[in-house]
């Protein structure tokens, strides 16, 4: 087991019902569920790796590949989708070389859909860690992940 994950548990008592505040620490600490913390989960809890499983995949806030050093967050809320969100995801799937839900091989982007990131007087909007870009269109996206492109 490693260490970032026994200092984890070592805040935990083993309890059945403590494996969702545990999940949550680890992707915290790891930025997703790494899959072999499951089994250290199941053993330290009791129960079966299925089950912590089953508890890690039913809920939509458990990731299970990391994030990329950029987390891009591209809103699909109703202001961003009526201005276009729907076409700033294509670009972004185009330019990063990823679909949502998944992390480039480099580890460099993560990209992702999320629901309303409070700046829909400036839709179309996404957040890049803690930056958010406003009023994108598909050329502003272009020229934002322009590096990639250029790489390519
Ligand atoms: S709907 Fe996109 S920021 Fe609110």
């Amino acid at each position: 087991m490693d260490k970032s994950l026994q200092v984890i548990l070592q805040t935990f008592e083993g309890k059945k019902e403590e494996i969702i505040p545990i999940l949550q620490n680890v992707q915290d600490a790891y930025s997703y569920i790494p899959e072999r913390s499951m089994t250290d989960i199941a053993l330290f809890t009791g129960v079966p790796e299925s089950q912590v499983y089953g508890v890690a995949t039913f809920y939509a806030q458990f990731r299970f590949t990391p994030r990329g050093k950029k987390h891009c967050m591209v809103c699909r809320g109703t202001a961003c989708h009526v201005n276009g969100a729907p076409r700033i995801l294509e670009e972004m799937e185009e330019a990063l070389g990823i679909k949502q839900g998944e992390t480039s091989e480099d580890l460099e982007y993560s990209l992702e859909t999320v629901a309303c990131i409070g700046a829909c007087s400036l839709a179309p909007a996404i957040m890049v860690n803690d930056t958010v870009e406003a009023k994108l269109d598909p050329k502003k996206v272009r020229k934002l992940f322009g590096r990639v492109v250029a790489n390519e």
